[in-house]
């Protein structure tokens, strides 16, 4: 029995916030009640976001702010410890910046617990879906994606790390090599009949939680939905149901 096994479906979809400040606003306040995860990335952290992540937990939201550190351990353990005081419950880091960067984040999680009261959960990037084998030997990583993938998911857990970002589509053999209590969180969903926007290996939100998510991402199909709660409570229905 793995430690995510028994969320409720309500609490494993996460609304990508992929707008400005004044959007995320009018988002959160239709979304108040019905949805538990948020998550800022960047582009809405450095348009004036990042009082949002204190102003949307104060609300009762759990927040992932998508930050993706990477850089010295030093810099980054500072970086994982303001975003925590920031209040968010989940960060990201790349998971190709060193076992001693991956460490240094995990101690930084710790240390937030003593100082703040509050440790967030801290996950790995593997590659980026963007990026493919041609890109990837271009700065140097020959061996095949999924290989590199599997590596720094193994190196992020094993360094403290608490899980991982991928792919629907490597959820399942992710799920295998961290074991049951790895946080997994899949963007990459779109309900049966959504558009695909520029994803293209997609998965159901409920094929992507069977394959071994614990979480998934979905931005667009509930954000430009014409009633945002209705698509929020539609995936969490189909979920439910799986
Ligand atoms: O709108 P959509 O559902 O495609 O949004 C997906 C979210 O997940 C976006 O915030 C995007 O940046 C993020 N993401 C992704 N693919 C990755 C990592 C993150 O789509 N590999």
């Amino acid at each position: 029995m793995g430690r995510f096994d028994d969320l409720s479906a309500r609490d494993r979809v996460m609304v990508a916030l992929d707008c400005g400040p004044e959007e995320a606003r009018a988002l959160a306040d239709k979304l108040e009640g019905h949805a538990t995860w948020l998550k800022v990335g960047i582009t809405l952290i450095y348009d004036g976001g990042l009082p949002l992540v204190k102003e949307l937990r104060d609300r009762g939201f759990k927040i992932f702010v998508d930050s993706k550190f990477h850089d010295i351990p030093h810099q980054v353990r500072g970086a994982v410890m303001s975003a925590a005081h920031s209040g968010a419950d989940l960060v990201t880091v790349h998971g190709s910046g060193s076992e001693k960067m991956l460490v240094a984040c995990h101690e930084a999680a710790e240390q937030s617990l003593v100082e703040f009261g509050h440790k967030p959960y801290v996950i790995a990037i593997t590659v980026l879906t963007s990026m493919d084998a041609e890109e990837l030997a271009m700065v140097g990583v020959t061996r095949s994606i999924p290989d590199q993938a599997a590596a720094l998911a193994k190196l992020a857990v094993d360094s403290g790390l608490d899980g991982i970002v991928c792919s629907p589509m490597e959820a399942r053999e992710m799920r295998e090599l961290l074991g049951p209590d790895a946080l997994i969180v899949t963007p990459g969903v779109r309900p049966a009949g959504a558009a695909l926007g520029d994803q293209s290996r997609v998965a159901t939100p409920a094929a992507a939680v069977n394959a071994g998510a614990s979480h998934i991402v979905v931005g667009r199909p509930i954000t430009q939905a014409g009633d945002p709660v209705a698509a929020f409570e539609s995936i969490v229905a189909e979920i439910e149901a799986r």
